[in-house]
């Protein structure tokens, strides 16, 4: 694991992946990103044939040309005609050369300032590779990092202008690979609001493919994620990579098939309305990316992501720290609430074993509705009949945690902070507002709105004892256009981000102890960016057990279960108007960090012992579903009638099967449990049956279903000592 370096080449090698880098004369060329090689001789060279039409970059010889090698950094004018992975408009032009002037070995890794970055590298490596283009007078730094025990590994890029000119960056990519020509297939994940990260796979065709944001945020209809298998990919064969951001704001993912069928990808900040001006001895610091490789198939690559996201990116005072079952009173209430009934909903939430209480939406200044009086984060004591601290000690009195919503980035017209500071929304001169919620966005990219903010919430989390804040952004940027000049607007979202993560990066160091989760309408800003500071998301407003299965299981390709709220709710379903068993939303919820948000104090004495006997159940299961590896047994992605999903640590194993329909076809499933010790017994928890580990994986569990729809079973296995 580490960097070496070896006559002409770079190694940068991870637990079981590896990035090999040549320095020919200057340009740095890609000779393998993928299983683990320690000893290179060249034998994947592309052929070097005079390619009619790919420039050569000397004259005297006719066969090199840029556009035919797989390149480490896509310049842009020289004969690569791929997408270029830099374009900065420099003097009258866009061109750009860059060549190998030295290297560096760090220890650890190397932070990208003001923006996210992994954590604990006291055992990884850096390289540190530093270009430059000598007419253009720019320097172009390139960091990679490998991590021991994993096989991601992350990359990022600094540009500096050392020339006497301002320069404007078009476009800096975080992250390129170009790979040899192959049958592939790309999977993203895409949906929309209350249908996120739903799982497309197509296959790769000449062309280009591509997945972006220009919302100001990474969108519930994309994740800033890329992955690319081998055609015969499967989940537990073939070769798996993924290309991952770690940034919330606009982003661009794409695969380019060019003319000899080789693949570029790239990942990175989206280029639509982003121009960032950069004056003399200025530098720009790209978003993190992630590199994770894994030949065990889909599974593989999950378990290679998940782990280096629980190890790296969640915060460490969360990443391997239960979460709390919590009850939230927002399906429950709505805005409709006052204190008697939050404590009645709280007294019931303990009787049934739930560990935090949160109070969602509607506690402050004016907040009878979604109309207004967002930024007047002051207690309505009306509504509480007394100040928040004695809720607080209530619902602590009752042996739970406490917990608030609120919504920080955000501004009603009608609200206090608005008379005052009409300016800090977001908004162009001369154009009106324009809506959605009815609520505008605050101006992150302006330093007093972050300073006020940081003050307003620092204050919250310190006069209150709160334990967990869900943090909220219910809509997207528009009428990006009050800086002085064209270019000052262009930076506009970029530097929104990086107040973004100011805010977030202070209040979180303020306060490790609150556990922060963060919403966006549901999943509208679940992306890595944010896992770094916030180590729960909220993954969707639709909490119909059925809709959610494909959201869950597109979620877990790459991201960790514990990273992932999952709540029971009513039924009716309030999003889908569906009739679930309450077994069934328990079941689909406890595949993930369990929660309710419905009104408890109005089920009948029946379905109060089941989701007591959920709750129990679930504190004995939580340490496989948060921390345990995961198996995707039957996929509902692909129009399946059934889910099937499969937990395994610690000598144990939870299984949950969910059936959408009954139907005469599927009389009997069997299900092949996956990860168990062959020769070892495990007893089915509540029963006496046991089983050996091969029968469970080679014969199979073969499921006894009643007739009916949206039934489900779980099945909890320990190993016998
Ligand atoms: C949108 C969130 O996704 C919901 O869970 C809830 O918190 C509302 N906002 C409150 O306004």
């Amino acid at each position: 694991m580490g960097i070496t370096v070896k006559d002409n080449l770079f190694y940068i090698s991870s637990k079981d992946s590896c990035l090999i880098l040549e320095n020919r004369r200057g340009d740095l060329l890609l000779k393998h990103f993928g299983k683990k090689i320690d000893s290179y001789h060249f034998s994947n060279t592309v052929f070097e044939r005079d390619h009619a039409f790919s420039g050569n970059p000397t004259s005297e010889i006719r066969t090199y040309s840029y556009d035919t090698q797989r390149q480490v950094v896509g310049s842009y004018g020289f004969g690569d005609f791929r997408h270029p992975s830099i374009r900065v408009q420099h003097q009258n032009n866009e061109l750009t050369q860059f060549k190998l002037v030295d290297f560096d070995i760090i220890d650890g890794i190397v932070e990208a300032q003001g923006l996210p970055s992994p954590h604990s590298g006291e055992n990884a490596e850096t390289l540190a590779l530093r270009l430059e283009d000598s007419v253009a007078k720019l320097t172009l730094k390139l960091y990679y990092t490998a991590f021991e025990g994993s096989s991601t590994i992350t990359t990022f890029a600094i540009l500096n202008n050392h020339s006497d000119n301002e320069v404007v960056i078009h476009r800096l990519l975080s992250a390129m690979l170009d790979l040899p020509a192959r049958d592939y297939d790309v999977l993203t994940l895409q949906g929309a609001y209350a249908r996120e990260k739903t799982v497309r796979r197509q296959k790769l065709q000449q062309g280009t493919f591509s997945i972006s944001s220009n919302r100001g945020a990474s969108g519930h209809g994309q994740t800033p994620a890329i992955i690319l298998t081998e055609h015969q990919a499967t989940e537990g064969f073939g070769e798996t990579l993924a290309l991952q951001l770690l940034y919330s704001g606009n982003f661009q993912a794409f695969t380019q098939e060019n003319q000899l069928n080789e693949v570029r990808l790239g990942i990175g900040i989206n280029d639509d309305n982003f121009a960032w001006r950069l004056e003399k001895g200025e530098t720009f610091v790209t978003p993190v990316a992630m590199m994770t490789y894994s030949d065990q198939g889909l599974t593989g690559l999950t378990e290679e992501s998940q782990c280096f996201i629980k190890n790296h990116i969640i915060s460490k005072n969360y990443s391997h720290k239960e979460r709390p079952i919590l009850i939230n009173n927002w399906e429950a209430t709505y805005f409709d609430f006052d204190k008697k009934k939050l404590v009645e909903l709280a007294e019931e939430a303990s009787q049934l074993g739930i560990e935090l209480f949160v109070l969602d939406d509607g506690w402050f200044g004016n907040r009878f509705d979604d109309n207004r009086a967002l930024g007047d984060w002051t207690v309505n004591e009306e509504k509480l009949s007394g100040p928040l601290s004695e809720l607080i000690n209530e619902v602590h009195s009752k042996g739970m945690q406490f917990g608030l919503w609120v919504e920080p980035e955000m501004i009603s017209e009608d609200s206090d902070l608005y008379r005052l500071h009409p300016d800090w929304a977001i908004q162009a001169p001369e154009r009106s507002h324009t809506y959605s919620r009815n609520q505008l966005m605050l101006n992150l990219a302006n330093p007093q709105v972050v300073a006020y903010l940081k003050q307003t919430f620092h204050d919250l989390l310190t006069k209150n004892d709160i334990d967990y804040i869900k943090w909220d952004y219910n809509r997207n940027m528009t009428n990006v256009g009050n800086g002085d000049t064209y270019l000052e607007t262009q930076m506009q979202s970029h530097a929104y981000m990086l107040g973004f993560y100011e805010l977030v990066a202070y209040l979180t160091s303020q306060h490790p102890d609150v556990l922060f989760e963060s919403c966006s309408g549901g999943g509208g800003r679940n992306d890595l960016g944010v896992m770094c500071y916030f180590p729960q998301v909220w993954a969707s407003d639709n909490t119909d057990a059925i809709a959610r299965l494909p959201i869950q299981y597109g979620s877990s390709y790459l991201y960790p279960t514990i990273s992932m709220g999952a709540h029971v709710s009513a039924a009716p379903n309030h999003q889908m108007g569906r009739i679930t068993p309450i077994e069934t939303r328990g079941h689909v919820a406890m595949m993930g960090n369990l929660g309710y948000e419905l009104d408890l104090t109005q089920l009948t004495k029946e379905e109060k012992s089941l989701v007591s006997d959920q709750v129990a159940l679930y504190k004995k299961i939580r340490p496989l579903v948060q921390f345990g590896k995961q198996y995707r047994l039957i996929n509902p992605e692909q129009g399946s009638n059934e889910t099937a999903l499969q937990f395994v640590y610690n000598n144990q194993t939870v299984v949950t099967y969910v059936r959408i329909q009954s139907t005469i076809e599927t009389i009997e499933t069997t299900l092949k449990l996956k990860g168990l010790e062959e020769e070892a017994l495990y007893q089915l928890e509540g029963t006496n049956l046991v089983y050996s580990g091969a029968e469970l994986m080679y014969a199979g569990l073969t499921l006894d279903m009643p007739n009916g729809d949206y039934l489900s079973r779980q099945f909890y296995f320990v190993k016998q000592s």
